[in-house]
């Protein structure tokens, strides 16, 4: 790298994201003409302690949701703060944005804010040394293509009408190479579909870009699964296994999660349980968010019982925050991590947490938001992470399919270097 590339500007603006709202965008141009953008995604279904998203709350404007403020707080904040720091110094601006701010939310300043120019300087700085991002971040080592976990059915707040579970997830971790993965999967969506059309189910697609059908039951769409697995020509759990991202915290009314579906209101026990029998039945390689985001005694519970056959994420339990993974790894509360950059607001936290969890034995999951943009960073973070689990939707919806296209080209890059994480992703050291 030029080692003198230093920031000479920085711009923030408004843009939107898949669902029609608006985002941070960043671009930041160095003083050796090299100039790189970042976008910020943002979520539905949030972790009570997530980063605080800034929005304006002006009604006139997007229904409230405008990010000007965020912008504002780009263009005359922070920007003028860190002119003249040398960009590939990650680590100090990150910190600087950190003092900035001075919340432990990022309230201030908003983590849409902090994020976008975080993601923007690392963007920059890895072209000015001419390096794609996977290996800027990563390093050397950075070869581990992910193995996607597709979104192919999605319920909760991002399919309404659909299932209660938010996300049923096909993961090809029998293919030999992420290219051949993302084909066994897009095979199976294609099935997926096909089915659904001959049972006259909608095949209509929800925020992640997985089919929203009106079933009769959970269970049924997990059968469908199975089915649409088998259909493309795979053997379930050989070649493809199912993960599901149950978004507890959203099912919890009247302190039970509530199945509509099924017609169920279950206890924290009592879905222990239901995951244990799905378990039995289906082949199921993860399970997240089974339980509501403050439970990590039942989190704890859930994995003792569950943890040695199954992946068990915490998603809104660790909101991607090193301090509350600190209280899971001493409560053995889960075995994975999913990890968000917009959850903590920093590129230099969110390797720091993902890292600290490789490091403790969890496994790590890079992960989308349900609103996303054309940004496809975290396809470079998961490679340089060398985590091996990636889930990003499903292999449909531009803004989806952006980052598992980052990876055929990531992958088409390091050629004989590169190594598909396939089932060894899923393998746990304790
Ligand atoms: P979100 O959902 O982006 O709406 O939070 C994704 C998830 O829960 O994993
Ligand atoms: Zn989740």
């Amino acid at each position: 790298m030029a080692a003198s590339a230093s920031i000479a500007r920085v711009i923030g603006e408004e843009v939107l994201d898949s669902r029609g709202n608006p985002t941070v965008q960043v671009s930041i141009v160095l003083d050796d003409g090299s100039v790189a953008s970042a976008t910020v995604p943002s979520g539905a279904s949030t972790g009570e302690s997530e980063a605080v998203e800034l929005r304006d709350g002006d009604l006139r404007r997007y229904r409230g949701k405008g990010v000007l403020t965020a912008v504002r707080h780009i263009n005359e904040w922070i920007g003028p703060a860190l002119i003249g720091l040398l960009a590939d110094d990650q680590w100090r601006i990150d910190a600087m944005l950190i003092e900035l701010d001075g919340t432990d939310s990022k309230s201030r300043l908003g983590a849409n804010a902090t994020l976008g120019v975080s993601l923007a300087c690392a963007r920059a700085a890895a072209q000015a040394c001419h390096l794609p991002l996977f290996r800027y971040l990563g390093g050397d080592e950075a070869r581990v293509l992910p193995t996607p976990m597709l979104n192919v059915l999605d319920g909760g707040i991002h399919g309404n009408g659909g299932p209660d579970l938010q996300e049923f997830m096909l993961v090809p971790l029998g293919a030999p190479t992420f290219r051949e993965a993302l084909r066994y999967g897009v095979e199976s969506y294609h099935a997926l579909r096909d089915l659904l059309l001959e049972r006259r189910y909608a095949t209509n697609v929800g925020d992640e870009g997985g089919f929203v059908p009106v079933l009769p039951s959970n269970a049924a769409a997990l059968d469908l699964l199975v089915q649409a697995i088998e259909r493309a020509g795979y053997r379930p759990g050989e070649d493809i296994s199912i993960a599901l991202d149950f978004a507890a915290t959203g099912l919890w009314h009247d302190g039970r999660y509530r199945l509509e579906l099924e017609g169920q209101s279950l206890s924290a026990q009592e879905m222990t349980a239901l995951c244990r029998a799905w378990r039995g039945r289906y082949p199921l390689v993860s399970i997240e968010d089974a339980l509501m985001d403050n439970d990590w005694e039942g989190f704890a519970r859930l994995t003792r019982e569950l943890g040695e056959r199954v992946q068990i994420a915490g998603d809104d339990l660790f909101v991607s925050n090193r301090s509350f993974l600190v209280k899971g790894i001493a409560q053995r509360c889960c075995n994975c991590v999913v990890i968000k950059p917009n959850q903590v607001g920093t590129v230099t936290e969110t390797l720091n947490t993902a890292r600290m969890a490789l490091a403790a034995g969890y496994s790590c999951m890079v992960a989308h938001r349900s609103g996303e943009t054309e940004d496809t960073s975290i396809a470079d973070l998961a490679v340089a992470l060398n985590c091996g689990q990636i889930k990003a939707g499903a292999p449909a919806r531009g803004e989806r399919v952006a980052k598992y296209n980052r990876l055929l080209t990531i992958e088409a890059s390091l050629g004989a270097a590169a190594a598909y994480a396939g089932r060894n992703a899923f393998q746990r050291p304790r």
